[in-house]
């Protein structure tokens, strides 16, 4: 994901047990004429592994060339986003704007399968609107042309995030006979219990989740935790603030402590948003430009809880 998915955020989300890792989307035209704020994006750490780069783009021969500098930076598998609903990407028939030219989107994503011997995966929605969803015959196509796995988000490009995702085509596609690829869904999974289900209905190989893992990392081991029978742990304060701070850290190094600190800001709600009486400290947070003060909030935000937690507990005696 955009701006989320970083290295030093994979690398705490591969710690609490994301099983697979995918990049940012990577524009394949900046691959392919080597600007630097793109091949950065492709860095990997050994630990992370498997672990996917995932480019985008409309033009074969860019694809191709970024498809062939994807694979020197040796990761486990290439995945092409045809997905992204945005106006900048899919207005230009990039991600989810080839879903209204399947031929295209079948002959661009073969360019990729032929261009690398690593695996190639695909991205995707529904479809391009309401009235047009042929996931189920893309996925075949797909497969025909040698894609080894497909993510599928249950929305249509026009939907954009809107509406709620609709998991039914997701498992039409995975009980279709013809499959023999892993198929994986996506869209609106926000609990370990949802996950669970969604499992458990659909039938997929694998579940992708988005949004709900935006500063929590620990989705992934409770959903593990629920997965395997178990009762998905509850997390600390203080290991909530120690993830958080690593976060934090991590990005000052990839990005310098002006960016980093203006980046981080979409991700203290995620660590935090459960907590009763956050907003004051999430003020606090998403305001300063100061290093120091940003630490402090956070170490203030954790003797509070950890105090809560005491009245709370005291309270339960009392009663
Ligand atoms: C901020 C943001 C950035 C995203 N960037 C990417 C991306 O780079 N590649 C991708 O495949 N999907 C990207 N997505 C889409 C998510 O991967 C996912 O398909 C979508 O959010 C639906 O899943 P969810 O309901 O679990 O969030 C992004 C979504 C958001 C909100």
């Amino acid at each position: 994901m955009e701006a989320i998915t970083n290295q030093p955020y994979r690398k705490i989300c591969k710690r609490y047990g994301a099983d697979i890792l995918i990049t940012e989307f990577i524009a394949s035209d900046a691959l392919a004429r080597d600007v630097q704020m793109s091949v950065q994006k492709m860095n990997f750490d050994e630990m992370e592994r498997p672990l996917g780069i995932q480019i985008f783009g409309n033009n074969k021969e860019m694809l191709v060339r970024a498809t062939e500098v994807a694979q020197a930076a040796r990761p486990d598998f290439i995945d092409i986003n045809w997905g992204c609903p945005v106006k900048k990407v899919a207005g230009k028939g990039s991600g989810s704007g080839i879903l209204n030219n399947i031929p295209k989107m079948v002959e661009l994503t073969e360019a990729v399968v032929k261009a690398t011997n690593l695996p190639v995966t695909v991205k995707t929605r529904l479809g391009y609107e309401e009235k047009s969803k042929p996931i189920v015959e893309i996925a075949e196509r797909l497969q025909d042309i040698g894609i080894q796995a497909i993510s599928i988000h249950g929305r249509t490009r026009s939907q954009m995030y809107k509406g709620e995702a609709d998991w039914t085509l997701i498992g039409e596609v995975k009980n279709n006979p013809r499959m023999s690829i892993p198929v994986f869904g996506n869209g609106d999974i926000d609990s370990p219990q949802k996950a669970l289900e969604y499992k458990n209905s659909y039938g997929v190989d694998g579940i992708l989740i988005g949004r709900a893992t935006i500063g929590n990392p620990f989705i992934f081991k409770q959903t593990k935790e629920l997965l395997m029978g178990e009762i998905p742990s509850i997390i600390p304060i203080e290991e909530k603030v120690l993830v958080c701070k690593e976060h934090l850290e991590g990005l000052i190094e990839l990005r310098g402590e002006r960016n980093a600190i203006n980046e981080m800001r979409k991700n203290y709600s995620g660590y935090f948003k459960s907590l009763p009486h956050f907003k004051p400290f999430r003020l606090k947070l998403v305001t300063t430009n100061d290093l120091k003060e940003i630490n402090q909030t956070l170490d203030e935000l954790q003797t509070f809880y950890q105090t809560q937690t005491f009245d709370h507990l005291h309270n339960l005696e009392e009663e």
